[in-house]
């Protein structure tokens, strides 16, 4: 039972998790703010570029595209009722788990933080709430069955931890300049 709740919550969310990571991968080139600034700090920032948005977007969307052809087949293995995504929710969890990101970004220079900087808390769950917030926007009904108050428990606790995890392992690869 509640491992169901676990592995729906976590599938769920995939589309969500996976583009920051492409973002790290494919990043570089100009950056979406284009060197602005807003008083004497950049707007966003080099971390934040239109190829790594669009790259980790793109991840997302193809992953849940992937997902929903094997739902059925892993759901009759395991036993375990998995839910599939709609382009429009896709969508709106993988562009907004990158708008989330770009927003943290935001805030950091904001707040005085150099690109880089970790800002704990903001750094791990950023990008869950504004895959959440996109998601729901973009796709109402479909959030309000996939995203039920357990599923929306276990992603609260779940992100923080897997997230630190895979910065953790990105920065011993020497993908990643700081382990957050
Ligand atoms: N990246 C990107 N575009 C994004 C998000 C990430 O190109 N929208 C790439 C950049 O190369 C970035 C790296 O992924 O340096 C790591 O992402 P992140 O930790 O989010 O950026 P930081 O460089 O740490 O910058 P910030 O302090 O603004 O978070
Ligand atoms: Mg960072």
């Amino acid at each position: 039972m509640l491992l169901s709740v676990v592995a729906g919550a976590l599938w769920a969310m995939l589309p969500a998790y996976v583009p920051n990571n492409a973002a790290v991968l494919a990043g570089g080139g100009r950056p979406i703010d284009g060197g602005r600034t807003l008083g004497d700090r950049r707007l966003l920032g080099d971390g934040k570029t239109w190829r790594g948005t669009a790259a980790g977007t793109l991840a997302g969307v193809t992953l849940a595209v992937g997902l929903n052809a094997v739902a059925g087949l892993v759901g009759d293995a395991t036993g375990v009722r998995l839910p599939t995504f709609p382009l429009v929710a896709a969508f709106g969890l993988s562009v907004g788990a990158m708008v989330g990101d770009v927003a943290a970004s935001f805030l950091k220079r904001r707040s005085g933080r150099q690109r880089g900087a970790a800002f704990p808390g903001l750094d791990q769950l950023d990008f869950v709430v504004g895959a959440l917030v996109c998601g729901f926007l973009l796709a109402p009904t479909w959030f309000r069955v996939t995203f039920t108050l357990p599923r929306l428990a276990v992603v609260a606790v779940a992100t923080p931890a897997l997230h630190v995890g895979t910065n953790v392992v990105a920065y011993r690869l020497g993908l990643k300049d700081e382990p957050w």
